[in-house]
This record gives structure tokens, sequence and C-alpha cells, in this order.
């Protein structure tokens, strides 16, 4: 099915009858909220990489307004359209599905999809009703798709675990893959949400991966969690322009309290600069 142009489809029915012609290979899934950027591109060349040349790479390409629990955050939200389609073609990918919010949800919609452990904590603590936003959008649009395989990015550890969960504890027959976080040659995690940065808040911006490889470091040579998180969170308060959210050192896999001191850990972090959220993450693991 690989062609080089990418064929943009708005509505659901469309999507259905293209993707009912495609009868083998792959199809490989990657959602996003456009504005893409370097981190998506990556995203999608490892889907067209897993699709191979007779599989099918979609990208669905639709900011999802149920997920915001900020109505600002949702105005602001960067939006760049045909910047999106450009890098889609670059990237190899068959089929951008960009749907309008009246198109993917019914008015008198009335199913709420809620995670209830993994969405207790980190950003599902601050940020209420966000994880359900994005279970019901992703269910949804996997139900659309019906892809084989879906990739996220583990700049947003907590979601992916949280889809992790989600199929597997509905039975939903999709390879889910983890990419690597991309990151600006200073460090700073690639997101769409960096372009709102002033000059001085981008400056400082970096220091939030320096301070997280200063944690890691001091994690893995044996510095107790708690320890290692107050003194995190105490340098991230130091960047200027800098309000913390949280800095949490939880299991990777349930994201609360550490199973065991040798578990596989996440240091995750949230910070405002302005109006600006941004999060990162580092994966630990002690000898
Ligand atoms: O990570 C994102 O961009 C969004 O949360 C997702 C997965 C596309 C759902 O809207």
């Amino acid at each position: 099915m690989y062609s080089c142009s990418v064929q943009k489809i708005s509505n659901k029915q469309d999507l259905r009858r293209v993707l009912a012609g495609k009868k083998s290979g792959r199809i490989v899934f990657v959602p996003t909220m456009g504005a893409l950027h370097e981190g998506h591109a990556s995203l999608l060349r490892q889907a067209r990489e897993l699709a191979g040349a007779d599989g099918c790479v979609v990208a669905s390409i639709f900011l999802n307004p149920v997920q915001f629990d900020n109505a600002g955050d949702l105005a602001t939200y960067p939006s760049t359209p045909e910047a999106d389609l450009n890098l889609c073609e670059a990237c190899g990918v068959d089929i951008a599905f960009t749907p309008d919010p009246a198109g993917m949800y019914e008015a008198d919609r009335s199913i709420s999809l809620e995670e209830t452990s993994l969405s207790s904590v980190l950003c599902g603590a601050k940020r209420p009703g966000h994880f359900a936003g994005v279970c019901l959008v992703v269910n949804k649009l996997f139900n659309l798709v019906q892809p084989t395989d879906a990739i996220f990015g583990k700049k947003d550890y907590q979601q992916l675990a949280i889809l992790r969960r989600m199929v597997r504890d509905l039975d939903i027959p999709i390879a889910i893959h983890g990419a690597e976080i991309v990151r600006e040659a200073d460090g700073l995690a690639r997101s769409s949400r960096n372009v709102r940065l002033t000059p001085e808040h981008r400056a400082a911006a970096p220091a939030i991966r320096r301070n997280l490889l200063a944690a890691k470091h001091a994690y893995e040579a044996g510095r107790d969690a708690e320890t290692v998180c107050c003194d995190l969170a105490a340098a991230l308060e130091t960047i200027p322009g800098v309000r913390m959210d949280y800095a949490e050192l939880v299991d990777a896999e349930t994201l609360h309290e550490l199973r065991s001191p040798s578990s596989p850990a996440v240091l995750a972090v949230a910070v405002w600069f302005g109006d600006v959220r941004l999060i990162d993450n580092i994966e630990l693991q002690r000898a």
C-alpha cells in the first residue's frame, strides 16, 4: 500500500472505506494532536519501518478537546495543518486522518472510559479528566483504524503506561510500542508547546534535562528515592521562571510506590514556565 503521497481523509466513513480495501500487511498507527515536530517525525518513521513496503501507516491529526482540563491550553495549542501534512508525506505516511470534533463526537455522547489506578498520580492527579479523555479518543481511533500496531512517545510516559493498561484490560488486539524521547540539541524534550515559551524560558528549559540526569546518577549510585526527589524539586525551583508542578520517583510499571528498591523506576517531572506546562522524565534502574 505504501505510496509516496499521503492521502488526507477527514471523515470516519471514508477512512473505513479506504482501510477496508487493505487485505494484508500491518496497519501501524500514530495518533497525534498535530503541530508535528521532530519527535512525531521519529514516531512516523518508526511506523513506516514497522509497516514495511506492504503495510500501511496511518497518522491521526486531531486536537482532542475532551482531554484538555484547561480551556486556555486548548485555545493556544499550536496548529500547523499544512506543515503537518508535509511532514507526514516526508515520513512515508499513507493516510492522515484529520477529523473535526463534530465528526469525532456525537453531541449527546454519554460513554466515558476511565482508568483508575495509573491515572490517579503524576499528571493525572494534576489534570482531572485528562487521561479519561485520552483513553476515550484513543479507543475510538483504535476502533476506526483497527491497526495491528500503535506507537506512542515515552515523553508522555504515564499516557503510554495507561494505554498499555487499556489494551490489556479491554483485550484490544493491538501491539503498543513505546518510542524514545526526541530532544533538542541542548536536551530539551521536543514538545508542540515549546514554541510557546518566551526566549528567556526557552533558554532556561534545558536545565530540566540536566537536573534529571544528575538525579538519575544520584539514585543509581544509591541515594534514597525520597532524597533524590526532594533534591530534584529544589534544583528545578532554582531554574529562572520555573513554577514547580511535581517531581516524583515512582515504579516504572505501576506508577505508584516502588515495589522494591531494585524495581525499574521512572523519575517524572512537570514544571510551568508562565502558562506553558512542560513534562519530562527519565528511566532509572539500580544494578
Ligand atoms: O499524545 C498525544 O498527542 C495525545 O494525547 C493523543 C495520544 C494523540 C490522544 O489525543
